[in-house]
């Protein structure tokens, strides 16, 4: 069981080539329950998810192209190019989830509006790890697209409160003619100091 952990750490990798082909569903709630088993301080568990697949897609797309047009500043044309390369960017997977932080909602006691960020990301990390058991391929985006008022408008955050879109997880079954993404093992010791 202990080894399985690593092993799962280890080989998970951002995966940005998936088939064009439906995820099963019950695979896309597994891995969501995965992601909210996440630790939160005072369990305010914030991670919020939205998860676009097949059509559902273009209602983000149209968010995302709308968002990129508002914050382009060139020409009427120029805009509308913009727009739809970033359209585009919705379908580069059969499953789109968005991940934000729902913050401050708890009636009882809330923590300061990081920590409900740091859960969920926590959580997109969960969801990422997950994913890999199952064999799918996922990456997290980010990007100006994850500030755009359309989008947030799209999801209902109350940025007044602080809701935090953290990113886009891509998800799909990973194209098997596509290149294994490499990572060197990190040199743990570049990251620690003990204190003993
Ligand atoms: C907060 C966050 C934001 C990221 N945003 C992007 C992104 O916008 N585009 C992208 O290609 N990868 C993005 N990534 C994925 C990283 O590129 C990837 O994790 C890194 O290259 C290490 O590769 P690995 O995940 O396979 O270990 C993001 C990762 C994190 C944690």
């Amino acid at each position: 069981m202990t080894a399985e952990i690593y092993k799962n750490i280890t080989e998970r990798r951002s995966i940005t080539k998936v088939l064009d082909e439906p995820v099963e569903r019950t695979a896309i709630e597994r891995i969501l329950t995965a992601a909210c088993w996440a630790p939160s301080h005072y369990r305010t568990y914030p991670w919020r998810f939205t998860v676009f697949e097949g059509e559902g897609r273009h209602a983000l797309a149209e968010a995302m192209a709308m968002g990129a047009a508002d914050r382009h500043d060139g020409s009427p044309s120029e805009k509308e190019e913009k727009a739809a390369m970033m359209y585009q960017k919705a379908f580069r997977a059969p499953v789109i989830i968005t991940v934000h932080a729902a913050v401050g909602r708890s009636k009882f006691k809330n923590p300061p509006t990081w920590e409900d960020i740091a859960a969920t990301c926590a959580a997109s990390q969960n969801l990422l790890l997950a994913a890999s058991a199952e064999g799918l391929g996922a990456i997290w985006r980010t990007g100006d697209v994850v500030n755009y008022p359309t989008v947030q408008e799209l999801l209902k955050l109350d940025v007044q409160a602080g809701d935090t879109i953290l990113g886009y997880v891509y998800v799909g079954h990973p194209d098997p003619e596509a290149d294994q993404p490499l990572r060197p093992a990190p040199k743990v010791n570049d990251f620690v100091t003990y204190i003993s």
